[in-house]
């Protein structure tokens, strides 16, 4: 939620801050705006509603120099999108420019004793209220930025990712974190700031993340320095970050969506390496092997996570269940912490997030740690947070995802649990050595299978058009694909805005069903898999309704075919490995009809990429 960036050093800042800002773009976008202080010392704040795009024709014929500036692309918390709410604000005076990226849950209170001593504000925002506070701190105690910074962040509460700078002192940025993320790029003689390293790869691979509570002084032309809110100096280490910078653009590609999907072989492929042997007979995720006892001697595993994370954790169930006979709860990560659940320290908790720095499920692992329980992290943004909170895991490998709708994370995240279940099962002897052989021999498969999956591109834009103007869809599935039903209708409702819902598919006759008729469109999975003669009788029972039925079937299925109005054809596959090939379908239907309806696919209304706030 909310991107930020900042520049100090000789560049021009402006063209650093806007490239930067298009690349954090996926993490809000209602409104953006820039702050700079030109060598005259004056400090200009320009902002408006709409995306990074329309900041940028906002600025044309306005003074957009100057070598230190801040800038904010916005996910709205508090205060509608418009360009008055938009970051970044000014103090009272208009001395001071802040961004910030979370939530400032006392702001009231804050507010209420600033207006009783005269204060008033322009803004509906929380944000408004730290930058007054900051220069009432500045002014009335007469201290430095810093200080004044240190005594207003003591006096709140909730989460926050801030820069401040100041036109009195134009050559420092001052930034502090709590609880939402922030990455300092060590240049030569000049420093970066950001939400996430995106923005900094092209120009340093040297970064250091701050960590809760701490605040960095950067200074032009100093050495940088970390401190807390006490002052005290925190020791930080620099480390080196590696990015594929064609990972941040679309290829070619017309969405960044569409290039993510089709990069899934890839992805898969990156997610896999040097974690099963050449011979492709032996599976091994270090991190399982190297806390084998304490996964082990686990009564049970709990996975956290959110959205589309969460569905993986469904499927991790399934195969963890199936092959290690451990038993495993999935929670969502926002109601986990707040039902007091019973967890002590046989529990290994699995958290599951693509950006790591999803609030509710960090806050899942904040709790589970205090219990006592293990924790095992399976993210993809490298040094996010909830890795660095949790005792060990394993990372996805699948580069950056910037669509908001998250495709080859899904698949990421479900090599990894099957990579963790296989790994363990092995470990624990609850799999046969033949059935272990030919799952990794399969799973080695999936690359090519993908490529295969993805020549029905064309076919599905084809029936996309057909389905536009549907108002709801219903997507079915059993056992493995039921997680996939879920993600099939995820996907449509965020990107198309059409209602969508998932259910296992012999849940429709106990309610759902009622809502088919001729105008709805079921989407079923329905391979030659375990409840295959099930699946069937549940699609004949939707016809008899007269519903529209898209099958995802395995090739050279006739029985369906006869029956379904439309079926597309899937490679043969174990059940457990499905998940991994039937999910781009459903991808791409969502994609080609969320295209049709020319919605902004990448940037769908009303959401971000990464859910820094609860
Ligand atoms: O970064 P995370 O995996 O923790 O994010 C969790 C959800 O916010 C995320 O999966 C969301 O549901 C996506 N927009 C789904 O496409």
């Amino acid at each position: 939620m909310c991107g930020i960036v900042g520049y100090i050093g000789t560049k021009e800042a402006y063209p650093i801050l806007i490239k930067g800002l298009k690349r954090l773009e996926y993490r809000g976008y209602d409104s953006a705006g820039v702050a700079l202080i030109n060598d005259n010392g004056q400090l200009s704040v320009y902002k408006t509603k709409g995306k990074v795009s329309d900041l940028e024709t906002f600025v044309t014929r306005k003074d957009i120099s100057g070598n230190i500036g801040i800038a904010h692309t916005r996910w709205a918390t508090h205060g509608e999108p418009c360009s008055v709410n938009a970051h970044p604000h000014y103090s009272s005076s208009e001395r001071l420019a802040l961004i910030h990226n979370g939530i400032i849950e006392n702001y009231a209170l804050l507010k209420e004793k600033l207006q009783a001593k005269g204060f008033t504000f322009r803004s509906n925002t929380d944000t408004e209220v730290l930058v007054q506070l900051i220069e009432y701190i500045q002014v009335n105690h007469r201290t430095s930025l810093l200080t004044a910074v240190q005594l207003a962040l003591r006096e709140v509460i909730g989460a926050y990712a801030i820069a401040v700078i100041d036109r009195e002192d134009p050559d420092v940025i001052i930034a502090a974190r709590k609880s939402s993320p922030l990455v300092v790029g060590i240049g030569e003689g000049e420093f970066f700031l950001a939400s996430d390293a995106t923005p900094i790869v092209e120009y340093t691979d040297r970064v250091i993340y701050l960590d809760d509570g701490e605040i960095a002084v950067i200074r032009r032309g100093g050495a940088l320095r970390v401190v807390n809110l006490n002052n005290v100096e925190c020791p930080h280490e620099v480390q080196r970050v590696a990015m594929d910078l064609g990972q941040l653009e679309k290829g070619g590609y017309p969405h960044f969506m569409l290039k993510e999907i089709f990069d899934q072989p890839a992805c898969i492929t990156d997610c896999m390496r040097g974690r099963i042997n050449v011979e492709g007979t032996n599976v091994v995720l270090s991190a399982v092997i190297d806390y084998k006892e304490r996964l082990l001697a686990a009564n049970r595993f709990i996975i956290v996570a959110c959205g589309t994370s969460w569905h993986a954790a469904l499927i991790g169930k399934h195969l963890i269940e199936t092959f290690c006979r451990i038993p495993v709860e999935v929670e969502y990560a926002s109601e986990f912490r707040y039902c007091n659940p019973v967890i002590g320290s046989n529990d290994v908790v699995i958290a599951i997030s693509q950006s790591g720095e999803t609030a509710d499920t960090l806050a899942a692992v904040e709790l589970a740690k205090t219990r006592g329980a293990f924790i095992y992290g399976i993210c993809n943004v490298i040094g996010s947070s909830i890795p660095r909170a949790t005792h060990t895991g394993s990372y996805i490998h699948v580069g950056p995802e910037i669509g908001v709708a998250s495709t080859k994370a899904f698949t990421g995240q479900v090599t990894v649990l099957t990579m963790l279940a296989l790994t363990l099962a092995r470990e624990k002897h609850t799999i046969d050595k033949d059935q272990y052989l030919s799952i990794v021999g399969e799973l080695q498969k999936i690359p090519d299978k993908m490529r295969e999956v993805l020549q029905l591109n064309d076919r599905i834009a084809q029936l996309a058009k057909i389905f536009t103007y549907a108002h709801n869809f219903i997507y079915l599935g059993r056992g493995y694909s039921y997680p996939v039903a879920l993600e099939g209708a995820l996907k449509l409702k965020e990107i198309s805005y059409i209602h969508a819902e998932g259910y296992p598919a012999a849940e429709m006759k106990h309610g759902p069903i009622a809502l088919v008729d001729t105008e709805m469109p079921v989407v079923v999975i329905a391979t030659q898999n375990g409840l295959y003669e099930k699946v069937m009788s549940n699609i004949q029972e939707i016809k008899a309704r007269k519903g529209k039925v898209i099958a995802l079937v395995t090739r050279g299925d006739t029985a369906i075919s006869r029956i379904a109005d439309t079926c597309l054809e899937l490679p043969e596959m174990p059940e457990c490995l499905e998940p991994l090939i039937a999910t781009l379908p459903l991808q791409l239907l969502a994609y080609h009809i969320a295209v049709c309806k020319g919605m902004d696919v990448d940037q769908p209304r009303n959401l971000a990429k990464s859910v820094t706030v609860e």
